[in-house]
Formats: C-alpha cells, sequence, structure tokens
C-alpha cells in the first residue's frame, strides 16, 4: 500500500457513491454565451470524468438571483435553456462514471454595476463594501433583498437536484457575497446579520437550512470557506 491508495478507494455515504476520491476544483471558464452551457461544456467535464476525476465541481455558477452574475459567459443555473443545457452535462458525467456538483456562485460586490442581462439590478453585499475602507460599491441589503438571494440559492440546488446532479456547493469563499457577510471588515451592520461572529455566519446558515428544506435529506450539500477572513 501506498500513501496514495486511499485516493483511488471508492467513496460512498448515504445516496452519494463516488468511484474515486479524486475530486475537480471549481474553475470558472466563462464560455458559455447568453449564461447558456453548450455541448462543448458538457464535453468538457465529461472528458475529466471519463480521465477518472470522481468527482467534478463545476465552474462557479449564478442561483437564480438577478444580481448574482458578475461576468459575462458565466453560466445560469436557472431558466429552461440554461437547465437543459445543464441536464445534458449531468448525464454525460455519469454515463462516463464520473459524478458532478454545480458550485453556486453569488458575486456579490464583485458585480459591475449596470452589468446584462439584468443592468438595472443593484450589486449586493452587506454593507456595500467590496473590502474595507474601500468606495462603495452599492447600499447595504435589505431583508428582503437577503430573502430574495437565499431563496435564489434554494431554487437553484433544486434544479440541481431535478437536472441529475449528485449534490450541490455553495460558494462561501473568496470574498463574493456570503465571505462578505462573514468578514467583520467588510460587514458593518448592526442587525441580525452583522456584529458577533454568529450574527455574521447567519446568512450563511440560512441558506444551507433553505437548501437543505428544499433538496431533502439526502441530497448533498458543500459548502466552500475561506477561514482566513472569519476570524471572530
Ligand atoms: C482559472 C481558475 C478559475 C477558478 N474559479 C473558481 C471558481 O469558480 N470557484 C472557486 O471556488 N474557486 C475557483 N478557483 C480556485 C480553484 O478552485 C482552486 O482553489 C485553486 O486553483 C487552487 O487550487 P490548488 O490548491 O489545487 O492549487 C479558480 C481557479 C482557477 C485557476
Amino acid at each position: 500500500m501506498t500513501f496514495a491508495d486511499p485516493l483511488f478507494r471508492p467513496f460512498a455515504h448515504k445516496g452519494l457513491r463516488l468511484p474515486n476520491r479524486i475530486v475537480m476544483a471549481p474553475m470558472t471558464r466563462l464560455k458559455s454565451s447568453q449564461q447558456v452551457p453548450d455541448e462543448a461544456v458538457a464535453a468538457y467535464y465529461r472528458r475529466r470524468a471519463k480521465g477518472g476525476v470522481g468527482l467534478i465541481l463545476t465552474e462557479g455558477v449564478s442561483p437564480e438571483q438577478k444580481s448574482a452574475s458578475g461576468y459575462r459567459r458565466c453560466p445560469a443555473f436557472f431558466g429552461e435553456a440554461a437547465l437543459e443545457g445543464w441536464r445534458k452535462t449531468a448525464a454525460a458525467v455519469t454515463a462516463a462514471g464520473g459524478a458532478i456538483m454545480p458550485q453556486l456562485w453569488h458575486v456579490g460586490p464583485f458585480r459591475t454595476p449596470n452589468m446584462a442581462p439584468y443592468p438595472d439590478e443593484p450589486t449586493l453585499s452587506p454593507s456595500g463594501l467590496l473590502k474595507p475602507d474601500a468606495e462603495r460599491v452599492g447600499e447595504p441589503m435589505t431583508d428582503s433583498q437577503i430573502a430574495d438571494v437565499i431563496e435564489g440559492f434554494a431554487k437553484s440546488a433544486l434544479y440541481a437536484k431535478e437536472c441529475g446532479f449528485a449534490g450541490v456547493e455553495i460558494h462561501g469563499a473568496h470574498g463574493y457575497l456570503i465571505d462578505t457577510f462573514f468578514w467583520p471588515a467588510t460587514n458593518l451592520r448592526a442587525d441580525g446579520y452583522g456584529g458577533s461572529g454568529a450574527s455574521r455566519r447567519r446568512f450563511a446558515i440560512e441558506i444551507v437550512k433553505a437548501v437543505r428544506d428544499r433538496v431533502g435529506p439526502d441530497f448533498p450539500i458543500l459548502f466552500r470557506y475561506s477561514p482566513a477572513r472569519d476570524r471572530t
């Protein structure tokens, strides 16, 4: 036995069955015009599964919330055309012996103002900040905007289940929307979503709970986290 052998052992937990423990990191590709992943996207992920990756995390994709996307050609995870592309992608990967989960990514303060296809939508963040002591990029999120984002994650997680994905990953890292709630320097809120560590984590917890309620007890939820910023 070598130190690498465990990587090649199958993995099973509840409904998740993986042929090995090799996981492909989520990597933004920006190859989806009109936010719709096409045959080339499906073929790209299928090749990775065929090459032996046990679990593929897709590029960051937008949950169903109009301010979620910050980049042209970043695929959506809502709307019939995009979901049809994702259905084909999941089927292609599964047929090649792999498993795939979308990474749901709300870019929050990284969104370019006036961005297509929803130029009138505001840029969302806990306190209008992309980084400490910087120019404001928007207004602090209202309660209804917070509820709308949570609902968007829940809806897209359910689409992932319905489209044949093996689970879902929530992008809570790298300074994007969820991470800016964790970080005291970008979360200056005085309500129940800011202040103590527990309050700064509330937004993320509400997203995970809403997703869990929607997808049921056995559908895997992964959460990507940048611990360096979340200092209590
Ligand atoms: C081109 C590129 C795009 C990336 N896009 C994402 C992304 O969409 N979501 C994400 O969480 N990380 C993204 N990352 C970070 C990777 O998931 C990973 O953490 C990084 O490449 C470091 O991997 P390593 O620790 O194996 O070197 C991206 C990295 C690269 C190189």
